[in-house]
């Protein structure tokens, strides 16, 4: 296992889209095993492979608290869909075949740490793919579980999560980026507090 290192907004390779596999070889099997160490390293709930620099769908999901249960009490607000689904969750080309209704949630992102804001998705997702092994998965999302599987989704295809704010907010976000990097004086202690995908 190893920690790789996630890329930061702007950097380029983040706009990247990613390929689907034809086969899931050990090669990357191994890589879904280090994007998992790397996001439990950075108490993140997700992480997509052109997060870590490489262009194949691929994304990981953790939404169970990790080691910190003071963090987020989440066992107990998960939903029965949310529950049925096995933890950690590797899914390889996924692909939404139905969305329904609408929901929001304060977002944040390993490549933007320290930056959040509300954004609006589907409430319930259907996803195909394959899982850790190969093996087609079918999925259906509602909570928190959906809202991450769509901003993953969102990586997969050179999108972060500021692409779905209106100009104002994100290009405030943009300013902020640009003028205090990734160490937001006024927003640290908060940071500590929100879930990160
Ligand atoms: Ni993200």
């Amino acid at each position: 296992m190893a920690i790789l290192e996630v890329l930061k907004y702007p950097d380029p390779r983040l706009r990247h889209k990613a390929k689907p596999v034809d086969k899931v070889t050990p090669e990357l099997k191994q890589l879904a095993e280090d994007m998992l160490e790397t996001m439990y390293s950075q108490k993140g709930i997700g992480l997509a492979a052109i997060q870590v620099g490489v262009d194949v769908a691929l994304l990981v999901i953790d939404i169970r608290p990790q080691g910190d249960e003071d963090r987020y009490d989440l066992d107990e607000n998960l939903t029965d869909l949310e529950k049925a689904v096995e933890m950690p969750l590797v899914i390889f080309n996924p692909v939404i075949t139905k969305k329904e209704g609408k929901t929001t949630f304060d977002e944040g992102c390993l490549s933007l740490p320290g930056y959040y804001e509300t954004v609006q998705r589907s409430k319930y997702i259907e996803v195909t793919g394959l899982d850790k092994d190969g093996n087609p998965l079918e999925l259906q999302l509602d909570g928190l579980l959906s809202i991450c599987m769509q901003h993953e989704m969102d990586h997969l295809d050179g999108k972060v999560f500021i692409d779905r704010l209106s100009p104002i907010k994100s290009n405030r976000i943009k300013a902020k980026i640009k003028k205090f990097g990734y160490s937001p004086p006024e927003e640290e202690e908060e940071a500590e507090e929100k879930l990160l995908v």
